[in-house]
């Protein structure tokens, strides 16, 4: 059952709402636009906040939401559900239905974080919206919080699966984050709310 439960886990994580809904309102491949990356920031660069805010959901939900599935489908295996997380973001970032080019996969790596810890989810929540709100850079603030979410889990005393799990996470989001963190210590990435576009 839980091989069963990742696999859908990891179908569920690859629909990609930035994908599809810039599709939808605008007919564009968000990858070709801002960034090229399929998520809810450059959703926000393109297309604005309502569709932005969309996406952020939706992709935190999806992650929430294969946790969910799992934890009943494996009688509340707690390796299980944490896996189910990591396979979502694994969807989100490599989707199957997208010709594996999708996102970076923090939105999604927020609605696991809520369901490895709400306490967790809150204090990284806030600190890194402290950070964007601060520097403007919404890279930043990702890096920050995969990297303060497995440390709070351990403070926290959680599973060890959930720690393992978002410590991986943080792998995946430095990985993901390559062109961001060079953009960062060149003076090149983007400040939230400039729009121009970049030449990919
Ligand atoms: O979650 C993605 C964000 O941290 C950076 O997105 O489009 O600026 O590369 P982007």
């Amino acid at each position: 059952m839980m091989f069963l439960s990742l696999l859908i886990s990891y179908l569920m994580g690859s629909v990609s709402f930035s994908y599809l809904i810039a599709k939808k309102l605008a007919g564009i491949d968000i990858r070709t636009q801002g960034s090229g990356n399929a998520g809810a920031t450059n959703t926000l660069r393109v297309l604005g906040r309502g569709p932005a805010i969309a996406v952020l959901v939706l992709d935190a939900l999806k992650g929430l939401a294969a946790m969910g599935l799992t934890f009943w489908l494996t009688d509340g295996n707690p390796l299980a559900y944490a896996l189910a997380g990591l396979f979502a973001i694994i969807g989100h970032n490599w989707p199957v239905f997208f010709g594996f080019r999708g996102g970076k996969g923090i939105a999604t790596t927020v609605g696991v974080a809520l369901g490895f810890s709400p306490l967790a989810f809150l204090i990284s929540g806030i600190i890194t919206i402290l950070i964007i709100a601060i520097t403007r850079y919404v890279s930043l603030g990702s890096l920050v919080l995969v990297t303060i979410l497995p440390i709070f889990l351990l403070v926290l005393g959680k599973e060890p699966a959930f720690i393992g799990v978002s410590a991986v996470l943080a792998v995946f989001g430095y990985i993901r984050h390559w062109s961001n963190i060079r953009n960062l210590l060149s003076g090149k990435e983007r400040k939230l709310g400039e729009s121009e576009q970049r030449t990919l």
